[in-house]
């Protein structure tokens, strides 16, 4: 087993977040999502399904979510990317559009396809790329924690934990100062 699966293994529970790409290609994008959810001990199902390639797959996915236990949905996709708009339109789980930069357009593509969505029917789309995949796990995780204390408990302890890093830099540039 290649090191980053072994980092992505999770808990048998069932999953809360259901994470799914347009293709294996973007995994490496993906995987940024999947260990913030790891990080805060949140159980998620990953999966290839494609608004193109494999339209019904994609359909099956959103509209037995609910049901299979699934709260927020994190789609991620390159080039004319449909596939979060598509997962949205069969069902009303809260739906993370990443888009992906695996086209000649470097992601503007897949950012519009993503975002610019009919009223109605949102994407909550977050910024291209791994910074973006990464995204869209804290804000899945932002979600949850609506009705989870424990959850928001980490939360906060994670945003602490940002600043601090933000002084150490700062305390670090300081010392170099002459
Ligand atoms: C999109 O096309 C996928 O999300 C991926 O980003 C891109 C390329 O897919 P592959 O040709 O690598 O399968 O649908």
């Amino acid at each position: 087993m290649k090191k980053e699966n072994k980092a992505l293994k999770q808990p048998d529970r069932r999953a809360e977040v259901g994470i799914v790409m347009g293709s294996d290609s973007d995994l490496n994008v993906m995987e940024e999502t999947a260990l913030v959810l790891k990080s805060f001990g949140i159980p998620y199902e990953i999966t290839v399904a494609s608004a193109h390639r494999s339209p019904k797959r994609a359909a099956k996915f959103a509209a037995s979510a609910h049901k299979r236990g699934i709260k927020v949905i994190v789609a991620g996709a390159g080039h004319a990317a449909h596939l979060a708009g598509n997962l949205a339109a069969y069902t009303s789980l809260p739906v993370i559009g990443v888009p992906i930069d695996s086209s000649c357009l470097q992601g503007l593509d897949a950012l519009l396809s993503t975002v610019q969505m009919p009223p109605g029917v949102p994407v909550a789309t977050v910024s291209i790329g791994k910074p973006g995949a990464k995204n869209a796990g804290i804000l899945a995780v932002q979600i949850l924690a609506l009705t989870d204390p424990n959850l928001a408990k980490k939360l906060e302890t994670y945003k602490k934990e940002l600043a601090k890093q933000v002084d150490q830099k700062a305390k670090k540039l300081k010392d170099h100062s002459g």
